[in-house]
């Protein structure tokens, strides 16, 4: 099968680039490398012993998606091309919403005229909102988010739901990732954060190499056994896997699907640090801060559906998730930059 990656350069596209490309799959690579490098197209080509496809463009550009349609035949689209930071989407609500709203809409008219009819999209655990109890699975109606980061998401859902009901021949599934963690063992592929890292894993890695001085845990008074929050932490590799069974998926059935890609095993952010420290057999300096505006104390899936539907689930410990997240980080301090 012939897959698109809209936003393949960046952390989860990369991995997912790898992956599909070992279960004997053709990879197009589409990325204006807002937040991500060519670089990591180039270690996937090395690490799969292969020749990506790769164009610099963006999403959101209508004639350039256009040639890239007409130049390959298309078979599945997978939509990671996104801003994401939480916090900078708060301060940047309209570059948030033009960028993630748009290119999800010039996707999909592209596809339209060039006559391609399945699209696997990134969605997130935060479209379940502060209103649903953990675990979260899909019947669960969409809450009300805290960020317009979230509310993209939540967008971008239903545009797709609403071109799916409009086109009997569209097949959306619709994936909610929670918290990917991890990279590649080869070390040679990861997350490359610019900047101070928004996310608890980077940072912790990052401290661990010295660009950080200590991490700070955000609260420890909340409800739940150690104090600090819950989440499920999924490895970035486990997620991958996962795209290669939905773009299979999709091409066997028309309509939405939504679903939960996590573990269903929640860890908290002193379960992360000690199990860092264990694994990789170093001490992390930390200390306790106050809570960070807008987290939920609890977050994480029921990955049943996923069982189900795509006879996926994530093989990969927690253990695996630190050492790997550590190997990435250890060998590439600076990330892709030399
Ligand atoms: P990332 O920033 O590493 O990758 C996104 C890629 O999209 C980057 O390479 C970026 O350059 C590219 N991009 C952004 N806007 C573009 C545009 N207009 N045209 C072309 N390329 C564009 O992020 P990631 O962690 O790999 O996330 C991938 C997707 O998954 C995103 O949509 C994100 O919102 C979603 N998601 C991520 C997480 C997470 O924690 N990492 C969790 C849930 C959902
Ligand atoms: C995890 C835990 C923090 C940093 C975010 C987005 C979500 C999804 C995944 C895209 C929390 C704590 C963190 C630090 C800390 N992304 N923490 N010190 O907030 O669960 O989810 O990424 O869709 O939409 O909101 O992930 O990694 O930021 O935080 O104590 O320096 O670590 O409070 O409990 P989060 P995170």
């Amino acid at each position: 099968m012939n897959v698109l990656l809209a936003g393949g350069a960046g952390y989860i596209g990369s991995h997912t680039a790898v992956t599909l490309i070992e279960a004997g799959h053709n990879v197009v690579i589409v990325d204006n490398y807002d937040n991500s490098c060519e670089e990591a197209v180039r270690r996937v080509e090395e690490l799969t012993h292969s020749t990506i496809k790769h164009y610099e463009a963006d999403v959101k550009d209508h004639d350039a998606l256009d040639r890239i349609f007409k130049e390959n035949d298309i078979d599945c689209v997978i939509h990671f091309a996104g801003l994401k930071a939480v916090g900078e989407s708060v301060e940047k609500p309209v570059a948030y919403y033009r960028n993630n709203v748009d290119t999800t809409l010039t996707l999909l008219e592209t596809m339209k005229e060039n006559n391609v009819k399945n699209i696997v999209f990134s969605s997130s655990a935060t479209v379940y909102g502060a209103e649903n109890a953990s675990p979260l699975n899909e019947t669960m109606k969409k809450g009300t988010c805290t960020n317009p980061y979230g509310w993209t998401k939540w967008m971008m859902e239903q545009i797709l739901e609403d071109a799916a009901k409009a086109d009997d021949e569209l097949s959306v599934v619709i994936l909610r990732y929670f918290n990917p963690i991890g990279a590649h063992p080869s070390g040679r592929i990861g997350e490359d954060p610019q900047g101070i890292p928004n996310n608890l894993m980077p940072y912790v890695s990052q401290t661990a190499v010295g660009k950080r001085d200590h991490l700070t845990i955000f609260g420890d008074d909340y409800d739940t056994p150690d104090g600090t929050c819950l989440r499920d932490y999924i490895h970035v590799m486990d997620l991958a896997e996962g795209h290669v069974k939905a773009v299979e998926y999709a091409l066997t059935r028309k309509g939405t699907d939504i679903i939960n890609l996590g573990t269903g095993t929640p860890y908290s952010v002193l379960d992360i640090v000690h199990a860092f420290e264990k694994a990789n057999d170093l001490t992390l300096k930390y200390e306790i801060g106050p809570r960070r505006a807008g987290d939920l104390a609890v977050c994480y899936s029921n990955a049943d559906k996923a069982a189900e539907i795509l006879g996926w689930t994530a093989k990969r410990n927690l253990e695996d998730m630190c050492r790997d997240s550590w190997n990435w980080q250890k060998n590439n301090p600076n990330g892709y930059k030399k």
